[in-house]
């Protein structure tokens, strides 16, 4: 197979890095929001259309630059990809490249994702070497690691990752962290092994569990789903599917925590048996909630009491989520910790958050956060994806006037976030910068 070295046409994006979004603070949120498919679900849902030869629908795709980006790549291995609304058809019977280049994968670490489906279909790939979100140190080494017990050889070569294998065989893996992009990636080389995959301590997420669903659906066979400890039978084949993606929980949460110092607000197309944890600290916070089948309804109920969390592998607390949890402690009644175990360093919001008017101090991967009676208004910068997020909630709580750049961050995976928030009251408009 030869590898594409052809120029991506990442282009289109640069546009949307001058946008700006301006916030005047305090409107009461109050209405219906929907929630949109779940990002960290679609994206590897995406990649296991590599692994079959036929068309794989995939619906209720959230319009993000993470899912555009996901789609120049395939198309870039020689998928053909028809986007209709929230509806995207995969077609990966004619793959003619085996490279994912640094262009893209720079932009979005989980272009990694296309490592495993390629391995296990074809026995050969070359990865760039992951970009993605600035905080911390973020190896790949249990993905690589993996792979080579599978039986792969693994080089790297100027930034490259280039895997090799004649056939892969299952193995027992194990991970000293529940990795989520690791769990994924083996997955999805094991489905295709000779033999049985062992894989200890699998992350245990919903859109991990959605992946097995998906990737039994086509055929795989996958014993303990949702649990620590995955069993794959390898087969010889997967066929072709229709995939509905899973709520976002993450964007659900996030508005969660606005809604819960301002507003009465019920989410729609959500799924609450995501978010227990979630549930249960706003709940002691004081928040008013009662859920539905697909519902959460969220009420303001007097001031907002602080409480501290610490982030965790699913069903803990999200790391994904922390960033928002900082900005609603900000205005809290007391002094909340937040303890960060999943990636120590996660805190760039912060010093952002303090430009707002919170008062918080740092001491390693522990934030003290000290509620104050109130915000202000500022100009502030995005960070990551969630960090912008923590920015959102805070300037809508803020007195007067924020403005929030480079947005292009948040654009990777809120679908259209200003404009659900404006559906709820909320002053809020995209600019240029
Ligand atoms: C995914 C999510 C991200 C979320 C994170 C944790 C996607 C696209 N992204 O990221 O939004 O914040 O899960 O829920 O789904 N680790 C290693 N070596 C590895 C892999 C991971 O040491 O090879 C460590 C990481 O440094 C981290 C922990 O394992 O401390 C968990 O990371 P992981 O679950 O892999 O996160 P991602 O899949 O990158």
């Amino acid at each position: 197979m030869i590898f594409n070295i052809s120029k991506t046409q990442t282009t289109l994006i640069i546009l949307r890095f001058m946008d700006k979004l301006v916030i005047r603070g305090g409107n009461p949120l109050q209405g219906d929001v929907k929630i949109s498919g779940a990002k960290n679900a679609v994206l590897p849902i995406m990649a296991s259309s590599l692994l079959v030869d036929g068309i794989t629908v995939i619906r209720n795709v959230p319009d993000l630059r993470d899912t555009k980006t996901f789609i120049k790549l395939l198309e870039i291995l020689g998928a053909k990809c028809v986007l209709d609304g929230s509806t995207l058809s995969v077609d990966a019977s004619d793959i003619n490249s085996l490279e994912a280049p640094y262009d893209l994968v720079k932009t979005m670490r989980a272009s990694f994702y296309v490592m495993g489906p390629l391995l296990g279909r074809f026995g050969e790939t070359k990865v760039s070497l992951p970009g993605g979100c600035a905080w911390g140190p973020r190896p790949v080494d249990y993905h690589l690691k993996g792979f080579e017990k599978l039986g792969a050889s693994i080089d790297l070569n100027q930034g490259y990752i280039l895997a090799r294998t004649d056939k892969l065989c299952g193995a027992e893996i194990s991970f000293e962290i529940a990795s989520v992009g690791a769990t994924a990636n083996i997955l999805m080389a094991a489905v295709l092994a000779d033999g049985a995959t062992f894989i200890n301590n699998a992350a245990v997420e919903p859109h991990i569990v959605q992946l097995c669903e998906v990737l039994i659906d086509m055929g795989a066979i996958i014993d303990g789903v949702g649990t620590h400890k995955l069993k794959i039978e390898g087969v010889s084949k997967l066929n072709p599917v229709e995939v509905q993606v899973i709520p976002d929980m993450i964007e659900a949460g996030t508005f969660l925590m606005a809604g819960a110092t301002l507003g009465d607000i019920k989410l729609i197309d959500v799924d609450p048996s995501h978010l227990n944890i979630v549930l249960e600290k706003l709940d002691n916070v004081g928040c008013d909630l009662s859920l539905g089948d697909n519902s959460i309804s969220i009420k303001q109920n007097n001031s907002i009491l602080a409480s501290d969390i610490t982030t965790d592998v699913h069903p803990g607390f999200p790391t994904d989520l922390q960033a928002q949890w900082i900005a609603l402690m900000s205005v809290a009644d007391g002094t909340s910790v937040v303890t960060e175990t999943i990636y120590l360093d996660r805190f760039s919001h912060v010093p952002e958050l303090v430009r707002l008017g919170a008062n918080i101090t740092l001491e390693n991967n522990i934030a003290i956060v000290r509620g104050q009676k109130s915000l202000t208004g500022a100009q502030v910068m995005s960070t990551d994806i969630r960090a912008s997020a923590s920015l959102v909630i805070a300037a809508l709580i803020a007195d007067g006037r924020s403005d929030i750049s480079r947005i292009y961050h948040i654009d990777r995976g809120y679908e259209k976030i200003e404009e659900k928030f404006k559906l709820l009251g909320a002053d809020i408009t995209r600019e240029k910068e």
